[in-house]
């Protein structure tokens, strides 16, 4: 094939190498980014005089048909083309004739394509915050519905505490909380326009970085050519990022697949968010959250693999590359059709709230109240531990809850108790008494919605 770069080479291809080389499949996704940086390119060229504001009008004018016949269809992106950049300048030529190729002075594909790569994780950071943001929502949504809501608290997947529902829901809204400002603060990083660069030296033209940096939107420049040119630093930050919320999402993803059981029952899913088997006919599989829990294992060898592929690279620009855009765009869109799928599924799961309790009733959850009880009336809290323990052991020999021994039992192992313990150690009162910040008490509980609400509505 032809190249617009022949330059000292005979101009032509091998099959395989066009093969190899092309990323037009990949870098498709890049075609409104790429002609809104080339016709900030040509504006800056006009105003200083590099060239005509006729040929810059010109240039605009072909760009903003390529992108609205792209957009409808019109133009079908070449697939044999060697990537979207010399797609957009080869049709521009076509179009506009000769001034379409004035359009690459003072640039290479090499600042072009940092540019465009910027621009869509900007973008894209947007929207991931925005979906963050809905989820942020919907748990806080959920969590006003469950306060009340008794259900077992677990450390090492054992019987430790009672919690609410509401409770455990917003810790994961904590965790979005936390994904939306690291995508904020990653974002604050990559604020620096690398186009300017061009191969790698800078060029002999007067161009004005700072200009075209603040048509696209720009706060900044990036200040080494070189660094612009081939930092993907901001494409590590985003992918591990992600990686972070694919990691908060498969841990609900394993606790919605567990809270789904036989087992456990605490909740359903309704028919349209699970699947069923081609065999066993009574199956409702909870997809959904296993894909999603699958999916962040390759979130994560995404990021390892562009950490691999740039840790050996030399400055400046090496085609080695080109290969950053896949994991990046892989690691976006599943993110985002993950988050999408959980701001449904959480919307709809089903609360058997009955079945919550009765777990939550089993296991001595209590324990800890008993001991809480006595430090009120005086105990050192080490004493109440030790006679809390013993009652616990006592009552699994005699089978049965610390709500249902007997007062003079109590008395045996201590004078301090009186009836009022009984109303301690109901699970509700367990819960409601739990007001410290953030515990899990309802109140707390109301105020942590609050808290997330407002952080959603930035
Ligand atoms: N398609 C290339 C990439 O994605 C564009 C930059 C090519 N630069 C070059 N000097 N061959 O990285």
């Amino acid at each position: 094939m032809d190249k617009l770069w022949a330059g000292r080479t005979i101009g032509t291809t091998a099959d395989l190498v066009d093969e190899i080389n092309s990323s037009v499949a990949v870098d498709r996704r890049l075609y409104k980014r790429d002609i809104a940086g080339s016709k900030a390119h040509a504006k800056m060229l006009a105003k200083q005089g590099i060239i005509t504001q006729e040929e810059a009008d010109a240039i605009v004018e072909g760009l903003t048909g390529i992108c609205e016949d792209i957009t409808s269809g019109a133009l079908e992106i070449d697939p044999t083309a060697e990537d979207i950049h010399m797609f957009v300048e080869q049709v521009l030529t076509q179009r506009i004739g000769d001034t379409g190729k004035k359009l690459h002075t003072a640039r290479s594909r090499n600042d072009q394509v940092a540019l465009d790569t910027k621009m869509y994780c900007i973008e894209e950071i947007d929207s991931i915050e925005q979906l963050l943001c809905n989820l942020m929502n919907v748990l806080c949504d959920k969590a006003s519905e469950n306060l009340e809501v008794i259900m077992p608290g677990y450390t090492h997947m054992q019987h430790a505490q009672p919690v609410s529902f509401g409770q455990h829901l917003m810790a994961y809204a904590m965790m979005c909380a936390r994904d939306k400002s690291r995508l904020e603060d990653c974002k604050k990083r990559m604020d620096r326009s690398p186009i300017g660069a061009c191969a790698l030296a800078g060029t002999t033209f007067n161009i004005d970085r700072q200009y075209e940096a603040e048509l696209l939107g720009f706060s900044d420049i990036a200040m080494n050519s070189m660094d612009a040119v081939s930092d993907r630093d901001h494409f590590l930050e985003l992918m591990s990022d992600i990686a972070i919320i694919m990691m908060h999402i498969s841990r609900l993803s394993e606790e919605i697949i567990t809270w789904a059981t036989t087992e456990f029952g605490f909740i359903k899913l309704p028919d349209e968010y699970t699947t069923g088997s081609s065999i066993m006919p009574q199956k409702k599989n909870p997809d959904v959250a296993e894909l999603c829990r699958g999916k962040t294992g390759r979130v994560y060898g995404n990021l390892m693999s562009l950490l691999t592929t740039l840790k050996g690279i030399p400055l400046a620009y090496n085609k080695d590359m080109q290969e950053d855009k896949e994991p990046l765009f892989d690691s976006v869109e599943t993110v985002k059709l993950c988050i999408e799928a959980f701001i449904e599924m959480i919307d709809v799961l089903i609360v058997d709230e009955k079945s919550m309790y009765e777990s939550a009733r089993k296991g001595y959850l209590n324990a800890t109240d008993v001991a809480d009880y006595l430090v009120t009336k005086g105990m050192p809290f080490r004493d109440a531990y030790n006679v809390s323990g013993k009652i616990v052991s006592y009552c699994l020999g005699r089978g049965c809850a610390l709500e249902e021994l007997p007062m003079e039992e109590y008395k045996h192992f201590s004078d301090m108790f009186e009836d009022d313990v009984y109303h301690r150690l109901a699970l509700k009162t367990c819960v409601e008494r739990r007001n410290s910040a953030g515990g899990t008490s309802p109140a707390s509980v109301r105020a942590q919605i609050e808290f997330i609400r407002e952080i959603a509505a930035q």
